[in-house]
This record gives structure tokens, sequence and C-alpha cells, in this order.
């Protein structure tokens, strides 16, 4: 049933962090994977790590250019049966300190970047009776978090474009899901911070955690895996914690 043999996924993000991770995983189950991202010499290393065809480099806040990603998939390969939308930006402040400029850049990226995908793939997978949808939402998108308003408001949009769509798509053979990871190893983490990242930081950042360690793409990578394949076939509309205990506190 994790067997990708065959299946079409187009990963958004995949050249860093949890999307590269799940691009790496995908591609080690059978898929043929299409890498997609703004970072054009990262996305050119990851497709080359896994023996992809070369990666569509642009902006997922781009409508066109999400039109023409799904698109390029279908040319290359007939189908689409997965997309993974793991493209994400964080902004790091309170409601106050957030510039119009950061705000809409947020929302641009993890909430438009979502939709536009999710509505040239659905259009795909509907003519085609079948396909699995995972986005990248975050514990920030269920429990709120100081210091980062931007962003738990998009990945509250994100749950929230989740859960409709999965309902609007229940009788197209289409399962949309989110996997919503806690602290994890990738850059993101330790972007966007206003003091220098020391020690002492990472190591309470992984004292906040119940499991008391960060978590590493990988482990998030399986979990999208799970969700795109036939193991997962009674799963539509779910936020899947993936944050060793975070949000059962
Ligand atoms: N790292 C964490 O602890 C954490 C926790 C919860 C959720 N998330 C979410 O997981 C997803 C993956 O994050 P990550 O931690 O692997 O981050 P990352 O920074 O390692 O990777 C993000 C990737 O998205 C790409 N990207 C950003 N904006 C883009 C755009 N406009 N168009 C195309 N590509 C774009 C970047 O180039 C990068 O390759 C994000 O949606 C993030 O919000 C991360």
């Amino acid at each position: 049933m994790m067997d990708f043999a065959d299946k079409v996924a187009l990963v958004t993000g995949a050249a860093s962090g949890m999307g590269a991770a799940t691009a790496r995983e995908f591609s080690a189950a059978g898929a043929r994977v299409l890498v997609v991202d703004r970072n054009a010499d990262l996305a050119v290393q990851v497709a080359s790590d896994i023996s992809a065809d070369p990666p569509l480099v642009g902006d997922v806040s781009d409508s066109s250019f999400c039109q023409q990603a799904v698109a390029t998939a279908v040319e290359r390969y007939g189908r689409l049966d997965i997309l993974v939308n793991a493209a994400g930006i964080i902004v790091r402040a309170d409601g106050p300190g957030t510039t119009d400029e950061q705000w809409q850049r947020i929302m641009n990226v993890n909430v438009n970047g979502v939709f536009y995908m999710s509505r040239a793939a659905v259009a795909v997978m509907k003519e085609q009776g079948s396909g699995a949808i995972v986005n990248f939402g975050s514990i920030w998108g269920e429990v709120g978090a100081a210091g980062v308003m931007a962003y738990c408001a998009s990945k509250g949009a994100v749950h929230q474009i989740t859960r409709a769509m999965a309902l609007d798509h229940v009788k197209d053979g289409i399962r949309i899901n989110a996997v919503c990871p806690g602290e994890v190893n990738t850059p993101m983490l330790t972007s966007e911070r206003s003091a220098p990242v020391t020690a002492e930081m990472m190591q309470a950042l992984a004292d906040s955690v119940p499991m008391g360690r960060l978590a590493a793409p990988v482990e998030i990578a399986r979990v999208v895996l799970f969700l795109s394949s036939d193991a997962a076939s009674y799963m539509t509309g779910a936020m899947v914690n993936v944050d060793a205990g975070f949000t059962a506190r």
C-alpha cells in the first residue's frame, strides 16, 4: 500500500527541509516526482539527487505559475496522483510588529499558494477520478503561539482550506489532509530570528517538546507518504499532528 510505483507526485517547497525529505521518500518508494520550488540551485540539487526530471522553478504565490506546474506534471507524465503543498515561509512578529508587506507576503505564499496549487490539481484529479493532496499545516494552525501572529493565521487558513476542500471533493475520489508538524530541524526553524541562533536556544526549543528533541524532516515526510497512500483510504479532512506530544498537553 505504500508502494508508489507509477504514481506521479508534485511536491512544492521540495528544495529544502520537509519538502525535500518528502521528495526523497517518494522517489525511494518508486514515485515519479516533480520538484517545485523558487530556489533554483537547491531544487536542481534535490532533483539530481533523486534522479528526477528537471525541477520547475517559480513562486507558488503566482497563480499562473501554479497552473503551469500542474500542467507540466500532466505533460510529462500524463497524470497527477499526489500534490504535496510544503512551500512556506515564516514571519516572527506579534500583531503590531507585523508590517503590511510581511502580512501580504506570508498570506500570498502560505495561503494563496496552497489555494492556487490545490485548485489546479483538483481539476486534473477530478478528471482522473482519483488523487491525494497533503498540505503542510502546523501545530500553530491549531493552537496559538507568541511572536508569530501572521504565521499562525496563515496556517489556520491552510487547515480550513484542507477541511473545506476535503468535503467539496469527497465524492470525486480525492482525499485532502494536512500534516501539522511541531518543531522540526529545518532551515525554517532558525530563520528570521532577531537574535543569533545559539546552542542554548536550540536546546530550549528541544526542551519545549515532550519527547525532548526536535524532529528530523524525514519523520514528517513518512507521515506525508502515509497520507498520500492507499493505506490512508478512509482519511480525508484530517489535521494530523506530528509533534511528539506538543499539543497533547
Ligand atoms: N520547520 C518547522 O518546525 C515547521 C513546523 C510546522 C510547519 N512547518 C511548515 O512546513 C513546511 C516546510 O517547511 P520547512 O521547515 O521544511 O522549511 P524550509 O525553509 O526548509 O523549506 C521551505 C521551502 O519552501 C520554498 N518556498 C518558500 N516560499 C516559496 C514560494 N513562494 N514558492 C515556491 N517555493 C517556496 C523554499 O525555497 C524552501 O525550499 C512549511 O509550510 C512550513 O510552514 C514547518
